[in-house]
């Protein structure tokens, strides 16, 4: 089974003192996801918002059809899943690295009605997830160490992405495959050629000089 492209859009690269805006460019752009980069200073060294600013832009009329793509890259995030699905993520992504009950709080995220996702660094091999792709609607490959935004993209991963590329087709799975961090037209690509079909991007969308160039080229890969 083959995955058609989606690109979206890592509000991380926003505007943080005007974020709503920022966000229409989702649907502004006839894009369905918008990424949503959730962090908490202690798995990985930034900050940036809490459920109560998903929430706000839940509201927002112009994001009624969006597609909230919630990457939680906290400590703790059994504890956060609730608030966040409350606060209208469509899909929330987790980290396998931390240390908590992954299965456990990978079941709870389709009980609160959202789609479920794990999600590896770059150092982390694709055998840690292996026992979890059978649970999940979603894979995150990070194509950088997760905290900020504008570094740059790590090729290395395209291994790790074939690799579960090919658990996928083997045993017949229906997870989407997601890369995040560094993804721009050339390196998309490759992720593409790798097996990737979702795309989070965060300097290539939001700094793009032709952000209509950017998002058809991402709907041919
Ligand atoms: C890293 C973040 C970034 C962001 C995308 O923690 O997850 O990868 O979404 O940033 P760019 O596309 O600018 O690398
Ligand atoms: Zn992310």
């Amino acid at each position: 089974m083959k995955f058609d492209s989606i690109l979206a859009p890592s509000l991380l690269v926003g505007d943080h003192a005007d974020l709503g805006a920022s966000a229409a460019a989702v649907p502004q752009n006839n894009l369905k996801w918008l990424h949503l980069d959730i962090m908490d200073g202690h798995f990985v060294p930034n900050l940036t918002f809490g459920p109560e600013v998903v929430a706000a832009l839940r509201r927002r009329p112009e994001l009624a059809d969006t597609f909230f793509d919630t990457h939680l890259m906290l400590a703790e995030p059994h504890k956060y899943i609730e608030a966040f699905a409350k606060a209208g993520s469509n899909l929330i992504s987790i980290h396998i690295e931390p240390e908590y009950d992954h299965a456990t709080t990978l079941a709870n995220i389709r009980k609160l009605g959202c789609q479920n996702g794990i999600v590896l660094n770059p150092g982390t091999p694709a055998s840690a997830i292996e026992p979890f792709l059978d649970q999940v609607d979603l894979v995150l490959v990070m194509t950088v160490q997760p905290g900020f935004g504008g570094q740059s993209f790590r090729e290395d991963m395209m291994p790790k992405l074939q690799q579960i590329d090919a658990w996928r087709q083997e045993r017949d799975l229906k997870f989407r495959l997601e890369v995040d961090g560094g993804v721009d037209l050339t390196t998309g690509a490759l992720c593409r050629a790798a097996g990737a079909d979702t795309f989070v991007a965060g300097t290539a969308f939001f700094k793009a000089e032709d952000r209509t160039a950017f998002t058809r080229a991402v709907e041919l890969w």
